[in-house]
């Protein structure tokens, strides 16, 4: 019923070339791609156009990021009419890295998913507990404080809305949730947006990230609340990117 997304984030890595070289390697493989699977890559700011311009309608190029205000003196930010005129129509938003290494607060996620979808584009919104509040058993309740950033949309921009869940002990460091642990939460998430959105939700999907590697992908996607994964290192090689992929189909 929900199409898997599998969306690889290349944060702040590779040079020019090596991120063309790294697109290229993807999308010359599109034929392998499962169809009920929607592709996405999210490179840094600077190569968006570039690659965004390949015209390669089965790979998804989505930014990483965008600024919580329209325009004006802001230096260094990128706004998400700036993204919208490039093309760009995914915004991967609120991850943690911003949240914990930048110190973006609910308040700036919730801003930057209403300038998204108020440009029409599409935000993939991460929440994800650190490992001390899974300890203390408090991770439900930090998901519930995280998922505030879009609890108060009218529900046709609701609809829009797709949510990563990243817990924060699984990111980059080689430990994933358990398949278990996974489902949890995202039938979790799935029912705290149903209290406000209804059945709306049954079409929204929830992403799994945190060290999604293309021996665990399968597993983790085959549970009924995760609808594809939100892939950092293992989306910086294009044989383990294409494995997951498949994983996902
Ligand atoms: P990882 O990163 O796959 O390297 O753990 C996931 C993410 O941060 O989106």
């Amino acid at each position: 019923m929900r199409n898997k997304i599998v969306a690889g984030n290349w944060k702040m890595n590779g040079t020019f070339e090596e991120s063309t070289n790294l697109f290229n390697a993807i999308s010359e493989r599109k034929d392998e791609f499962p169809k009920s699977v929607e592709v996405m890559v999210a490179p840094p700011y600077l190569y968006l156009k570039s690659l965004k311009d390949q015209k390669v309608d089965d790979v998804v190029v989505a930014a990483q990021n965008c600024a919580d205000k329209e325009k004006g003196a802001y230096t260094g930010e990128v706004s998400v009419s700036m993204l919208k005129s490039v093309g760009i129509k995914h915004v991967i938003v609120g991850h943690s890295e911003r949240r914990i290494i930048y110190g973006e607060s609910i308040k700036d996620v919730s801003e930057k998913v209403v300038l998204v979808l108020q440009n029409d584009m599409i935000p993939i919104v991460c929440v994800g507990e650190e490992l001390n509040d899974r300890q203390k058993g408090r991770h439900f309740k930090i998901i519930e404080e995280q998922l505030d950033s879009v609890l108060n949309l009218a529900p046709e921009l609701f609809e829009k809305v797709v949510i990563a869940y990243e817990p924060v002990w699984a990111i980059g460091t080689g430990e994933t949730a358990t398949p278990e642990q996974a489902q949890e939460m995202h039938r979790f998430i799935r029912q705290k947006l149903s209290d406000i959105y209804g059945q709306l939700v049954q079409t929204t999907r929830i992403l799994y990230g945190g060290s999604v590697k293309p021996d665990n992908a399968e597993e983790i996607f085959s549970k009924p609340d995760v609808d594809g994964g939100l892939v950092g290192g293992a989306s910086m090689n294009a044989d383990n990117f294409l494995a997951i992929i498949k994983a996902a189909g």
